[in-house]
């Protein structure tokens, strides 16, 4: 097995961080020293990376991602191959996908069936969460069945999306009371959207089809109002924990806090398109151009102090985790296909390769702490959703590590970063402080001197156990 020595870099960790060397056999840690003891040790590693003036963290977990998402008439454009390639370039090391049932369909085939998809084609280790589209007895035992025997400990039910993904109150209860007694965590993607549907028919029938309307026709109180209906429903489950997905509304966030305080096991995350895009310099932007920044939940009004409660947030701990709801989709031949009716626009962004640059850039902005960025973007993440050997530096965990160099810059774009299948960056023109220098995956260096050294097929499936903050 070889050895690799991490040697000269601060490293960082949820709880604090200082000077040490990372040393990796084979696929795991085996050891954080103090620096220049590895020579005193007599260990002289197979290879030696400098990380002098740079910080050693662990490499990011993205727990909110869809490749190939068959959505809105067309499917997402990264695939297990570019999509988990474009997240090793960003410094994510694992990422977690959906398997999905819609109605009519069998839980277990619908994820053995996403299985077949990924094996083979992922550069760095996956898992996935269970979509729940169609509630009944089979699909019941079929969660208990995944949380038990093939390590989906997490299940992600719509109250959007009618006549797609969409689950009513009932069926949701029925499925968090499910979860309440195997364990595992629930994700909702809470916005009303039996009552969105309404104001898009209006919408449109008053002409008003541009791409702003999708935000206009999403407003925050439908954000809000599912979110607390969410809670109580995950209450009335018996307390099941509850992650909300994709947090982009100032209300919202509040519910979440008032129900932290109440002490339920409530969760939630947020994405970077909410920290920095908005309706006003991006979906509003002339002519179709806001097509490419249409995802559910839609951004909001830079003048209503969202992005700045977000950031709070995500301070407070009342968002756990950041992820990025990558869902990316080309202007030509799919986001094309809702020219003149925005809510024919397929729903989602790219961002797996940007979030550890767009977080750090809070760290730079003196949003959040570095601890706190690698709390969010990697520790939390994993242990949120039972990836027991990821987001730590310690003996015995998974060698998946970011060596982030925070005296250089990254600009984003479809000409510079860009790694992704997608003719146009979500986050173009952005130039951030920080780069991602080295990436490593299980042992192996899959990133290096703006290089790409990883290969499809190096990543794994991994089961995960239940969330590590409730059991
Ligand atoms: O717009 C989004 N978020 N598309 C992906 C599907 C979802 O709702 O997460
Ligand atoms: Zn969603
Ligand atoms: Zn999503």
């Amino acid at each position: 097995m070889a050895t690799t020595l991490i040697y000269g870099g601060t490293v960082v960790s949820a709880i604090g961080r200082r000077e040490a060397d990372v040393l990796i056999d084979g696929e795991s840690i085996a050891a954080i020293l103090a620096p220049g003891h590895a020579a005193a040790y007599g260990i002289t590693p197979d290879v030696a990376i400098d990380a002098t003036g740079k910080y050693v963290v662990p490499g990011g977990v993205d727990a909110h991602v869809h490749m190939s998402l068959p959505f809105g008439g067309t499917v997402s454009a990264d695939d297990f191959d570019t999509g988990s390639r474009a997240a090793a370039w960003g410094g994510v090391t694992t990422i977690i996908d959906f398997a999905s049932q819609t109605v009519g369909l069998d839980v277990r085939e619908a994820l053995a069936e996403r299985h077949v998809e990924a094996a083979g084609e992922c550069h760095v280790d996956y898992a996935f969460h269970q979509i729940i589209g169609d509630v009944n007895e089979e699909s019941l035992e079929a969660m208990t069945y995944l949380v038990e025997n093939e390590g989906i400990t997490s299940f992600k039910m719509f109250m959007a999306y009618p006549g797609v993904f969409y689950s009513d109150d009932g069926k949701i209860l029925r499925a968090m009371q499910n979860a309440s007694e195997s364990g595992a965590l629930m994700m909702m993607h809470a916005e009303n959207g039996i009552a969105i549907d309404v104001l898009v028919a209006q919408s449109l029938a008053r002409g008003d089809s541009d791409p702003k309307y999708h935000s206009y026709t999403r407003p925050e109180e439908l954000e809000s109002e599912a979110t607390h209906r969410a809670i109580k429903l995950a209450r009335v489950a018996g307390n099941v924990p509850l992650y909300i997905v994709h947090m982009s509304a100032s209300e919202a966030l509040e519910e979440v806090s008032r129900a932290q305080h109440m002490g339920l096991n409530v969760f939630a995350e947020t994405c970077p398109q909410y920290l920095y895009l908005s309706i006003e310099d991006h979906l509003a932007q002339p002519g179709f151009e806001g097509a490419k920044w249409v995802c559910s939940t839609p951004l909001r009004s830079k003048h209503e102090h969202h992005q700045k409660d977000l950031w709070k947030g995500l301070r407070m701990n009342e968002l756990a985790v950041v992820s990025t709801d990558h869902c990316p989709f080309c202007m030509k031949d799919q986001k094309e296909l809702g020219l003149g009716d925005f809510s024919k626009i397929p729903n989602g962004m790219g961002g797996v390769e940007h979030r550890m640059e767009m977080i750090y850039q809070g760290v730079v902005m003196g949003e959040m702490t570095l601890e706190r960025w690698v709390e969010t973007c990697c520790t939390t993440p994993a242990r949120m959703f039972g990836l027991e050997k990821k987001g730590v530096l310690e003996p015995g965990a998974d060698a998946d590590v970011l060596v982030w160099d925070p005296n250089t810059k990254t600009k984003i774009g479809v000409n510079n970063k860009h790694h992704m299948a997608m003719d146009h960056s979500s986050f173009e023109g952005f130039e951030v402080d920080g780069k991602v220098d080295t990436v490593i995956s299980r042992g192996r260096v899959v990133v290096a001197n703006d290089t790409y050294l990883g290969v499809k097929g190096h990543g794994r499936f991994v089961k995960r156990s239940l969330n590590q903050y409730i059991h």
